[in-house]
């Protein structure tokens, strides 16, 4: 008789972060068949009802190699950028671990705003001309090469702060203060690019990559702004929904102007991707154009695509982790998550506001549930960062996932809690 040891074999996963994005991911890995148990370094208190929690520094490869070598986990899956741009992953896979999660080198693609324009740039991926700024002076002299709005990028990395749309030139100089006199976003704002403000449609175009290898995930969109009617500042993103409408049509275009030259660019710079690729695209009248590259799952938008896999995420990984593409099949049906954040964010939120969940008023389902993003736990629950819970709803149409998502935040309170009310509509 043949064994298949694969059959039997229940695993460990490490899981590095704990924002609602790594939520999602233990909440996927977690309805895994193979797997048996899933830990997560730090987590947060959300995940901690459904994995085991480390209390650590993800980005510390020391602490996280430790880690992997007492809990020996079969697979360890890095969801943010700072433990890649940090490192994490390469010292984990020089130690024999499995990982899902691109390189050092590979995460510059979005650690640096300027690496990754002048990738574009070498490789002839369609992107809005920038030039870079190292002072307040040089930013207001170059704004004249081109009529405003402008945009604004931080070259390194600031949790989603590092994006401003500059209307006016007041609105200018006020950034340029920020960035380079009052370094509101430290060392990171201290180089910037300066770029043409391009109109459009932004998509979410993601895919797993494993070297030359790739498999599409289905469009999302995230909305970005603040407020509704796509006013306000930008943030890390108050919601998305999957999959959007025309994304057949768009899908091809996608494949073929972006995402194929930039793989092609990854081999000829002889870096060597495995994990999942973000690329923020505006769909224009000209055609698509890259806006930013990020190395992890968008964060809402992983908790929207991970629940529509029709199969097993470790698998998935594990394949990713080996160098090798599997077979995807994804669920007829669509999702929608909604950010509720503290009152303040982006710019200062409030942290240490009470929660209230008043389970009686909402019905929490294997297809309507919440996800904890920035939470702290101590004789209850309290906000602890910008953009604090997710309400999630899946089902056979965004109509009807949008209504189970919105259905949850009604028992959800804490004082001057904000979300929009528009994710997932047209008018979004
Ligand atoms: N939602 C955009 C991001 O994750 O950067």
């Amino acid at each position: 008789m043949t064994i298949c040891r694969d059959s039997f074999e229940l695993m460990k996963v490490l899981v590095l972060g704990g924002g609602a994005r790594e939520h999602a991911l233990v909440r996927a890995l977690r309805r895994s068949p193979k797997v048996k148990q899933v830990a997560c370094a730090p987590g947060n208190p959300g995940i901690a009802q459904e994995a085991t929690c480390y209390l650590s520094d993800p980005t510390d490869s020391r602490y996280a190699l430790e880690l992997a070598r007492r809990i020996k986990p079969e697979l360890i899956v890095i969801g943010p950028e700072a433990p890649l741009a940090s490192g994490v992953s390469d010292a984990l896979r020089v130690n024999g671990f499995n990982v899902f999660g691109p390189s050092q080198q590979a995460a510059r693609l979005e650690t640096s705003k300027i690496f990754s324009k002048e990738f574009m740039q070498r490789h002839g991926i369609p992107t809005a001309e920038a030039v870079t700024c190292q002072s307040a002076e040089e930013l207001i002299e170059k704004a004249e090469l081109w009529p405003g709005p402008w945009v604004v990028k931080a070259d390194g990395l600031a949790s989603g702060k590092g994006v401003r749309i500059c209307t006016t030139k007041a609105d200018l100089k006020n950034c340029a203060k920020d960035f380079f006199e009052k370094k509101v976003l430290g060392d990171a704002g201290t180089k910037v690019l300066l770029e043409k403000h391009i109109e459009g449609r932004e998509v979410s175009l993601m895919a797993l990559v494993a070297g030359d290898k790739y498999a599409l995930l289905p469009l999302s969109q995230d909305h970005k702004r603040l407020l509704e009617k796509n006013k306000g500042p930008n943030t890390g993103g108050m919601g998305a929904f999957a999959p959007i409408k025309d994304a057949t049509k768009f899908t091809k275009k996608l494949e073929s102007a972006v995402l194929k030259p930039t793989l092609e660019g990854l081999k000829k710079d002889r870096i060597n991707y495995r994990g999942v690729l973000y690329i923020g695209v505006m769909m224009t009248k000209s055609g698509p154009y890259v806006l930013e590259y990020n190395v992890r799952f968008g964060d809402p938008e992983a908790q929207v695509i991970l629940p529509l896999l029709d199969g097993s995420w470790f698998d998935v990984f594990s394949k990713i982790a080996a160098g090798q593409m599997p077979k995807l099949k994804w669920k007829k049906q669509a999702a929608v998550c909604v950010v509720i954040a503290a009152p303040g964010y982006p710019d200062d939120p409030a942290k240490g506001l009470k929660i209230h969940i008043d389970k009686k008023l909402i019905k929490i389902t294997e297809t309507n549930y919440l996800l904890h993003a920035s939470t702290a736990s101590h004789m209850g629950l309290y906000t602890n960062g910008g953009r604090v819970l997710n309400v999630v709803g899946i089902d056979k149409n965004l109509e009807s996932a949008r209504k189970k998502a919105y259905q949850l935040i009604k028992g959800i309170s804490f004082p001057d809690m904000q979300y929009r009310k528009d994710i997932a509509t047209s008018k979004g």
